[in-house]
């Protein structure tokens, strides 16, 4: 089996020594596999940002291990090579765009790894048109509405060709169309370039066709499934503060009162056909 990154045993604090600070990851066991569309829910505090830090070297493991395609992030001489096989996107695009053209945004990232020049052009033409921001590459950033500025920032990770992407909270900044632009871009680059994506995110909408969900409190992975397996843990989730999609709560509450309905309906289609039979 081809894991792109595994966390073994994974504990964090932020300080150690003498003024040690509580574990904001206790024992985390993770494997991803190439290709998967992973999301990772939690509630605020939860350890999402720090753990996604991990997946690519920003942290370092204060116990156990974090492997990105078998090379251990605390061995120093494979920096570079994680850093460019799994890249970050954060939440806002205005901190992480760096050039006043688009175009020479997207290339700053593959001219820091020495790329020759005819390659970047290659690579940023190939990354704006998988994002959909072609058109605009002459255009300066700030000319761009919030989800086509994420979206260039999404086409600098790509034009390093990463093998996985990891996204912490890429829409919280957005409004809805921003936000739908940006997750439709996120299941394109999954589905058709086949990049690994670890997506972090409070909207539960966002990953409910995902592969698997990932739930996280106070520092522990609390559930890993399916959607389908995940959302009806209606009562579990719900203890730890999070919500489920609204379906799936109506179908919870409907349970609740006796009728037969399936547990794990995810979504309004679904609830029309059950309805309908
Ligand atoms: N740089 C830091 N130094 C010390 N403690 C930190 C630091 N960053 C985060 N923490 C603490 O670590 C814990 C986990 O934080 P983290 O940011 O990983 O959570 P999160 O799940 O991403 O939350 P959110 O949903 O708010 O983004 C929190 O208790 C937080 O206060
Ligand atoms: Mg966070």
């Amino acid at each position: 089996m081809a894991f792109i990154i595994r966390a073994q045993n994974v504990s964090f604090c932020y300080s150690e020594g003498e003024s040690k600070s509580p574990p904001v990851l206790k024992d985390i066991n993770l494997q991803f596999e190439k290709g998967e569309f992973i999301g990772i829910i939690g509630h605020n505090g939860s350890g999402k940002s720090t753990l996604a830090k991990h997946f690519n070297a920003l942290l370092l493991p204060t116990k156990g291990n974090v492997y990105v395609k078998d090379m251990d992030t605390k061995d120093a001489k494979h920096l570079w090579d994680i850093r460019q096989t799994a890249g970050l996107v954060f939440q806002n695009p205005d901190n992480q765009i760096v050039a006043a053209i688009v175009e020479e945004d997207v290339a700053f990232g593959p001219e820091n790894l020495g790329i020759p020049p005819e390659e970047i052009r290659k690579r940023v033409e190939y990354a704006l048109k998988a994002v959909g921001m072609w058109e605009y590459k002459d255009f300066p950033p700030h000319m761009l509405s919030g989800g086509q500025k994420q979206r260039v920032a999404i086409a600098g990770i790509i034009a390093m060709k990463p093998e996985c992407i990891v996204l912490d909270e890429p829409t919280a900044m957005l409004d809805p169309i921003g936000r739908r632009e940006v997750i439709s871009t996120i299941k394109k680059l999954n589905k058709e370039e086949g990049i690994t994506v670890i997506l972090i995110t409070h909207f539960m909408e966002e990953v409910v066709d995902a592969d698997r969900v990932i739930v996280m409190d106070d520092g522990k992975v609390v559930l890993d499934g399916t959607p389908k397996e995940v959302f009806k843990e209606v009562e579990v989730l719900k203890k730890i503060g999070l919500d489920v999609p609204q379906v799936t709560e109506l179908a919870h509450q409907l349970r609740k009162e006796g009728i037969d309905i399936p547990s794990d309906i995810l979504t309004i289609e679904e609830m029309v056909e059950f309805i309908c039979r």
